[in-house]
């Protein structure tokens, strides 16, 4: 251990209190080099954190030391290994990768050599400066006059000789999804990043998994990638692209859960996919709370959510794509404009009340429709019996919209454990957003589109494709397209007969032999003969059953 040099330090760019903390620091170490002083270390990017006054915007939430150090383990850091954390903020991966790297037997010198970090926050990098500073300075070394700790924009100013040389690409970029304004992006930063990512950008990509992105390309021919990002981007259509292009660049190897809870000042899913190497027959899936791993089967190229759903005990399955629903059924959300107009229309009913019904998400469970069974929300109002009373002559878009809702149709929930869908057979019901509505070309078909889309393969495809993206870890978000995609089975007897069955379940009320026939049979339908398919199916539908 060895006494620090003097700071070199821009003072100037320092909030009051993180410089005090910073000079503080530095003269204990120098008294006590003895002393463990990564706590308070790691406690300078807290302290940063702390004197921000909007993170919000720029997608500032720096992540604890313990979750650094987990990710540089995962990553299996080895001596002499570069590594870059493209949105490095107050320098924590940087941190733990040094402290690692120490253990491992690396000279400090070399370490500090080795370690590149870049960040638009001209204050953040100074912290991380600091941070290395005073590390290396109690580690017995001198942080080098001309560092690799960068202000600029991880996505487009990384300089050309980074590209293809950092041995391990770590960190927590920025979350700035694109459908909240405060964190859109401008139209020249678009324009600018559709130019440096070309068929891998698209408007609604978050910016987090263009960082994963960009991290493919600065690694070296036997580099690790592993960066934090939310755990619906495993499953989104918006980075679907992106994932299915990383996978032919760089594979998905593993897979780390973090779950909900490990920032302090943000509740969001997270997860950290390792990238290396070339493809392998299975996939480690990572879970931190409680800590256990489990060994599943790669999935297709880009469907990383298969993995969240396995880990989860949900079976994967691989289903023939020949037919879709999108063949045979339009599948629609309702615009935003119909759930207003709804909002001044909807009354008390009555049991037998002729007006149209209204369905909400809520009120669709597997085979039912809960109308009248138990109380619904809608625009601030609870109902028990909500229905529509509709003036003579609507505005000419509504009537559009009352038109394409008085067919026959399916009705899908979209927030759910399980998929929730009932058959409005005769085109009675008016949806809300966000319910998905399944119109079928010909109506002659939406019994069986009802057993298609209720069948446990589909369950176990909608769910493995969708893993993540729900508000909660143990929900969905069934989209439109999604539902559009989802694979049909050919024309069968088996088909026929679940399709039968399916009116039943939804018309009588029927013994749980009958769902446990039904699954057999859409299994048949589907090719689909695995047993633990089955038993999860009617384990998971069963908590739904009244
Ligand atoms: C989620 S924080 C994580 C920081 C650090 N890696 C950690 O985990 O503690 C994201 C960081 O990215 C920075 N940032 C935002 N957009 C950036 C960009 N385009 N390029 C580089 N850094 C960016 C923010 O200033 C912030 O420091």
């Amino acid at each position: 251990m060895g006494a620090p040099t003097s700071l070199r330090l821009k003072s100037e760019l320092l909030p009051g209190g993180l410089d005090q903390a910073i000079k503080h620091l530095s003269e204990r170490i120098r008294s006590n080099p003895k002393d463990n002083f990564l706590e308070d270390l790691a406690q300078l990017g807290r302290l940063r954190q702390a004197s921000m006054s909007n993170h919000r915007r720029s997608g500032a939430v720096f992540t604890p030391y313990a979750i650094a150090e987990e990710i540089v383990k995962f990553v299996d850091l080895r001596k002499g290994d570069t590594v870059c954390d493209p949105a490095v903020g107050p320098g924590v991966f940087l941190l733990a990768a040094a402290e690692r790297k120490m253990q491992l037997g690396e000279s400090v010198s070399s370490i500090c050599a080795t370690l590149r970090g870049v960040d638009l926050d001209p204050v953040s990098i100074e912290v991380a400066r600091a941070t290395l500073q005073l590390w290396a300075a109690w580690r017995g070394g001198v942080w080098p006059e001309t560092d690799r700790l960068l202000v600029g924009d991880g996505l487009l100013d990384i300089p050309d000789e980074w590209h293809g040389t950092c041995d391990v690409v770590i960190g927590n970029p920025p979350y700035l999804g694109q459908l909240k304004a405060e964190t859109t992006r401008s139209k020249r930063r678009a324009e600018l990043l559709r130019q440096e990512f070309t068929s891998v950008y698209g408007t609604y990509i978050d910016e987090s998994m263009l960082f994963l992105v960009k991290g493919t390309e600065l690694a070296s021919p036997s580099g690790r990638v592993a960066l934090i990002i939310p755990a619906s981007l495993a499953g989104s259509k918006s980075t679907q692209i992106a994932r299915e292009w990383i996978d032919r660049k760089l594979p998905l190897q593993s897979i780390w859960v973090g779950g909900r809870s490990i920032f302090d000042i943000a509740a969001v899913d997270v997860v950290a996919p390792l990238l290396a190497g070339t493809t392998r027959d299975n996939c480690t899936v990572i879970l931190r709370d409680p800590p256990s791993s489990v060994e599943l089967s790669t999935p297709d190229p880009g469907c990383w959510s298969a993995l969240l759903a396995g880990a989860n005990d949900v079976p994967i399955i691989d289903l023939d794509k020949t037919y879709r629903v999108k063949d045979v059924a339009a599948v629609t959300a309702d615009f935003r404009d119909a759930y207003y107009w709804l909002a001044d229309r909807v009354v008390e009913g009555s049991s037998s009340d002729p007006r149209p019904k209204l369905a909400t998400v809520g009120l669709i469970d597997p085979f039912l429709f809960m109308h009248g069974k138990i109380t619904s929300r809608f625009a601030k109002q609870r109902f028990q019996y909500p229905v529509l009373e509709i003036e003579g002559n609507p505005p000419e878009a509504f009537q559009r919209w009352l038109d394409s809702k008085t067919a026959p149709k399916l009705l899908v929930a979209t927030q759910t454990r399980i998929v929730e869908c009932f058959a409005d057979a005769q085109g009675r019901l008016l949806p809300s957003t966000p319910l998905l509505s399944v119109v079928p070309a010909d109506a002659g078909v939406l019994w069986h589109l009802l057993a298609a889309i209720m069948s446990p393969p589909a369950a176990a495809w909608l769910i493995a494709n969708a893993a993540g993206t729900g508000l909660s870890g143990e929900t969905i978000r069934i989209r439109a397209s999604l539902l559009s995609d989802l694979p049909l089975p050919e024309k069968s007897p088996a088909w026929d007969e679940g399709a039968a069955l399916a009116q039943k379940l939804q018309e009588k009320q029927c013994h749980i032999d009958e769902f446990i026939n039904f699954a057999e049979l859409m299994n048949q339908a589907y090719n689909s003969t695995s047993e633990g398919l089955l038993t999860w199916w009617i384990d998971q539908i069963q908590k739904k059953l009244p």
